[in-house]
């Protein structure tokens, strides 16, 4: 088991900071997560000690810093069992994504190609896609869900067929939290020669990412939902699909030459797809949260996150006043209703009571459709979490009414 009270010292956000005057409870971790000290000393360091352009300085500080700018791409492939050269810094998860349905979507998909994902997406994995398909005349299709909203490997498989060219979804949910059987899935869609997609904005901060086990072609992550800085993100690819693929943005940094005649000579992936200057102390800061997050243990994080959720579950499950939308979710992420109650009021009754989730769609608007319901509270976990800020959250939600959360307004 995790020493929680030790590790909560590392972060600033979670000692004495208040929230209407009450020691503040941060249940929305599956939106931003909060930062080591070490994160932010990565980052600072930078701005203090380090500063200077990557690749392009004939200087110790250029050269000093554009190697802590690849040993950060060396510690993100570890971290994911890839090869550096496999990942493209981005600003972000829905960067990275963009970036897939745009070099490679855009460039591969023909008339009547298939793309098939899920209606429990986020915005950032169904939008470009959408576009992708819009673009070239593409199909989109939705394998169906189970009643509960979860993704069965049945299902999948009724659902493929051989003009599905690509398969996008994410291994967990942002919803829902649902794990999806991406190793399984993969193995189904290369069967039928297409590429599978997985964003991993809410995954590989929670549970241990293995692309190379995987088999999966592409993946997306965000920083900033594993203790990382905001602005920078990664896509892994594999290496031949990253060469194949066109980059969104051209610019410096990412053409080894040009003429007067508008020739271009793309350099090698990753660079090609990192036109202009990265945010370096972005990428400073994911490689500080990846070792943080690596000298806890992955599968510590994750028993820990589980042992959370089911002590949060175990006590809200019965009261007859709350809906709950994921009752059988294996990851730190509780969405749920209080009857009667719209989810963004009682969110700020919650609020009132120095504790933060979110309410409202969560950017996956197709997904309330199936729920039935135009919003949804979400309380989502992270390592750094005790029980006896779930112990007070279950309080707050056992006492909430529609009076109290009335009150607040008037
Ligand atoms: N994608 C983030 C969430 O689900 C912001 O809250």
């Amino acid at each position: 088991m995790l020493d929680v009270t030790k590790i909560r010292k590392d972060f600033p956000m979670l000692n004495g900071k208040m929230m209407q005057g009450k020691p503040l409870i941060y249940f929305d971790n599956a939106a931003t997560t909060f930062k080591p000290q070490t994160v932010i000393d990565a980052v600072t360091k930078y701005y203090t000690e380090q500063t200077a352009n990557v690749h392009r300085g004939d200087y110790d500080l250029s050269y000093q810093i554009s190697e802590g700018y690849e040993s950060a791409r060396e510690a993100v492939a570890r971290f994911i069992n890839a090869q550096p050269r496999e990942i493209v810094f981005t600003s972000g998860a829905s960067a990275a994504l963009n970036l897939v349905a745009y070099g490679w979507g855009q460039k591969f998909l023909k008339p009547g190609d298939v793309v098939l994902s899920t209606e429990a997406e986020h915005a950032s994995n169904i939008l470009p896609w959408f576009k992708a398909t819009e673009v070239t005349g593409a199909i989109f299709e939705y394998i169906p869900l189970a009643e509960d909203g979860e993704l069965t490997l049945d299902n999948f498989k009724a659902a493929m067929h051989s003009k599905v060219k690509v398969v996008t979804l994410a291994n967990i949910t942002n919803v829902l939290g649902y794990v999806a059987p991406i190793k399984e899935m993969a193995k189904i869609a290369h069967e039928y020669g297409a590429i599978i997609v997985v964003d991993g904005a809410q995954g590989v901060p929670h549970i241990a990412t293995d692309v190379e086990d995987w088999d999966c072609d592409f993946l997306a992550f965000s920083a900033h939902k594993l203790c990382g800085p905001t602005g920078v993100g990664a896509l892994y690819g594999k290496y031949e699909l990253l060469q194949q693929m066109d980059p969104f943005m051209l610019g410096g940094g990412s053409n080894a030459r040009f003429d007067i005649c508008g020739n271009i000579l793309l350099k090698n992936p990753p660079y090609k797809f990192e036109a202009g200057t990265p945010a370096i102390e972005a990428v400073l800061g994911f490689k500080a949260a990846i070792d943080y997050i690596s000298a806890i243990g992955m599968e510590n994080i994750t028993a820990y996150e589980h042992h959370l959720r089911d002590y949060l579950m175990s006590q809200i499950r019965d009261m007859d006043h709350i809906t709950i939308y994921n009752p059988q979710a294996a990851t730190g992420i509780i969405t749920f209703n209080v009857k009667d109650i719209f989810a963004q009021d009682a969110a700020s009754y919650i609020n009132s009571q120095g504790i933060a989730v979110r309410a409202g769609n969560h950017c996956a608007k197709i997904l309330m459709d199936m729920l039935e319901t135009s919003e949804t509270i979400r309380a989502s976990l992270y390592f750094y979490n005790t029980k006896e800020e779930i112990d007070h959250f279950v309080q707050v939600i056992r006492e909430i009414t529609l009076e109290k959360c009335v009150d607040l307004f008037f």
